[in-house]
């Protein structure tokens, strides 16, 4: 199995819209653990490019991340009304609001070219390719990993013949990456996601959500994860293209909450003036509320407005190490590995 083939246990979340480079992948990967690209928002020739220019910088194990498209029913009235609400975000950004338009991100492309491309991982999120689709990666040598927020699909991505289930607990930084958006069912934790999957499925574990430091790592693989994957904790990294002023928030305590004011999805985020002023009426909408406010987005990261644009992050982002990714790996696994043995030593007094 390809994670026995990682030095550490340790994944590079992939992260869209930003921070998530190849210079980060490939010193994830050189490093001993497993670096990641992010295909979300992009197109298929970035990602096929990308993947070429990763494999020719590394020879070790490596990931690619494919958002899967929905069909999630939205409202269109109250879309309309979140819009009228942002009017004055147009005025103050000098930006007008993008069309609230759908798309299916290109799906057959991206299968078709991660087919040809064959990277070692490819990981799906937002939910469960079908069991020919996963069928046809295997074939190919993809090991399909699938991202979960609770039991119940970690079990659909094993009958669907899922290489290994990333769960998901709350903690964590970005979208909800689950298969479905509705908000009704209850959010699980990390340790509570871990063992409740761990009893209801058979595949590999790996653990996501606030882990930031080498004592949570250890935490999760003694609740049963095969490795983590760790988002947050690689944003300050110097190969991370994290924004300067995402960055400067990131080092600081500050409250995170789930908002779907940016993107029309849940998604966990330091709350900044824009997301507490308009996640209260923003609706359950994606990828329509993402292109509606990507304009205003862009205009507030031009003028370096932290208070205008989502600065994703998990729970633990004030633990976030500014080191090289190289040494944000070393240090996790040598952490890692000195909690586990202080936690040994105290089961032989
Ligand atoms: C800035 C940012 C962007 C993200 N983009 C993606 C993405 O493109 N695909 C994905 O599967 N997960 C994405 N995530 C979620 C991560 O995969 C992972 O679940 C999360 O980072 C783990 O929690 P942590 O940030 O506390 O480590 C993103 C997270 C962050 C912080």
């Amino acid at each position: 199995m390809i994670l026995d083939e990682l030095v550490h246990p340790i994944i590079q979340a992939p992260m869209a819209g930003g921070p998530s480079t190849v210079a980060l992948a490939v010193a994830v990967s050189d490093a001993g653990g497993m670096g990641f690209l992010a295909t979300g928002y992009g197109r298929v020739e970035t990602m096929r490019a990308q993947i070429r220019e990763l494999r020719a910088a590394t020879e070790r194990p490596f990931g690619v991340n494919v958002f899967v498209p929905g069909s999630a029913r939205y409202d269109e009235v109250a879309v309309e009304r979140y819009l009228r609400q942002l009017a004055p975000e147009e005025r103050r950004y000098g930006s007008e609001l993008g069309l609230p338009r759908d798309d299916d991100d290109d799906w057959a492309g991206f299968l078709s070219v991660l087919e040809q491309e064959r990277p070692p991982v490819a990981s799906f999120t937002f939910g469960c390719p079908s069991d020919e689709e996963i069928a046809r990666l295997r074939a190919a040598g993809i090991s399909a990993w699938v991202t979960v927020t609770d039991p119940a699909e970690a079990q659909l991505a094993q009958e669907r013949g899922a290489d290994a289930v990333i769960v998901q607990g709350l903690e964590a930084g970005g979208h909800r990456g689950g298969f479905r958006d509705e908000g009704d069912g209850e959010e699980l934790t990390l340790l509570s996601l871990l063992r409740l999957t761990h009893s209801a499925c058979d595949l590999p574990l790996i653990a996501a959500g606030g882990i930031a430091d080498g004592a949570s790592l250890a935490a999760v693989l003694v609740a049963g994860a095969v490795a983590a994957q760790i988002g947050t904790a690689f944003m300050l990294a110097d190969e991370a293209a994290t924004h300067p002023a995402h960055r400067e928030r990131l080092r600081h305590a500050a409250p995170t909450a789930f908002t779907r004011a940016f993107s029309g999805r849940q998604a966990r985020g330091i709350v900044n003036r824009f997301q507490s002023e308009h996640s209260a009426l923003a609706p359950r909408a994606y990828p329509q509320i993402h292109y509606a406010t990507s304009p205003l987005r862009a205009s507030a990261r031009d003028r370096g407005d932290a208070d205008g644009f989502n600065l994703w992050a998990g729970q633990t982002h004030s633990l976030a190490p500014e080191l090289p990714a190289r040494d944000v790996v070393l240090m996790l696994a040598t952490d890692a590995r000195a909690a586990l043995s202080r936690t040994t030593e105290r089961f032989q007094r």
